[in-house]
């Protein structure tokens, strides 16, 4: 139903960019990329659309940017979907975001299965509705022997609930006796985090010109490297992205040193 809003998409507003995968060097991708997706709203308003067809429109840029990831050897790639404060938004909307999941793993769960993507979610999933859960645990299960891409979904996701969560699991694990107080340190807390077995994100990607982390991944981002543009989420393309990695790749890393 919704597609009749792709065919009234105005043609490409952002300039063709002279970014390609060639421009990459492939030996140093980063490995884990994270990305808060934004801007799905202004696209459906600007062009007089319910905010929903942008989400919906988002969906398909998730599959192309899985796909890019792929096929240049990024090991993680976390996608911002909805934040715990989303939920403020208006009900009609957040039902139909809640319904994404199924509608993305619905299409593209067998593509994702074939192309060897393991999918994972992070975030508050006692909050979700049982459909959606159906749609990922379903997801997950398919994908779990795979061991290409991990395609991480921060849904129902906020850093501070993640944080305080962890340090509750750690005061439960310090009372019972499985953890000594002298056991705490960086490394430690990191594993009572919902990105537990992943490495910090290389690379933050941020779209449609907002210069905020919105509650994501406050601990995990600390060295990470930002990178923002204006571009929609939905009109967000792959040269777009290659040119987030080859800008990535001219920064000098540092963690403090010289
Ligand atoms: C991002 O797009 C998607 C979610 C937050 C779920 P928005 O819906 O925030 O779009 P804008 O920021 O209102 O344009
Ligand atoms: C952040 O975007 C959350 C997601 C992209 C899922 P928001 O649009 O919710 O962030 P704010 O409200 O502009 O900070
Ligand atoms: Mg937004």
């Amino acid at each position: 139903m919704l597609d009749k809003f792709s065919l009234r998409k105005n043609k490409k507003e952002v300039g063709a960019s002279t970014y390609s995968k060639e421009h990459i060097d492939l030996s140093s991708v980063p490995s884990h990329i994270a990305i808060i997706m934004d801007g799905n709203g202004r696209w459906a308003k600007k062009r007089g659309l319910p905010r929903i067809a942008g989400h919906h429109e988002g969906m398909k840029v998730v599959r192309k940017i899985v796909k890019a990831s792929n096929e240049i050897g990024v090991k993680v790639l976390t996608l911002y979907a909805f934040s715990t404060e989303n939920w403020k938004r208006p009900q009609s909307e957040v039902d139909y975001l809640m319904k994404l999941p199924e509608e993305f793993l619905g299409s593209f769960l067998p593509e994702l299965v074939t192309e060897n993507v393991q999918v994972r979610v992070m975030g508050n999933k006692e909050q979700l509705p049982a459909h959606t859960m159906r749609a990922i645990n379903k997801a997950m299960i398919d994908t779990k022997e795979n061991d290409g891409l991990i395609l991480n979904f921060a849904l129902n996701y906020g850093s501070r609930f993640e944080i305080i969560e962890g340090i509750k699991q750690i005061i439960k694990d310090t009372n019972n006796g499985k953890l000594n107080i002298n056991d705490i340190n960086e490394e430690l807390f990191s594993e009572y985090l919902m990105s537990a077995d992943l490495a910090d994100p290389d690379l933050l990607i941020r779209t449609s010109g907002e210069v905020r982390l919105s509650n994501f991944m406050l601990w995990q981002l600390a060295y990470a490297e930002f990178w923002f543009t204006e571009v929609l989420w939905p009109d967000f393309e792959e040269n777009n992205f290659y040119q987030a990695i080859v800008e990535y790749q001219r920064r000098g890393r540092r963690f403090g040193g010289i």
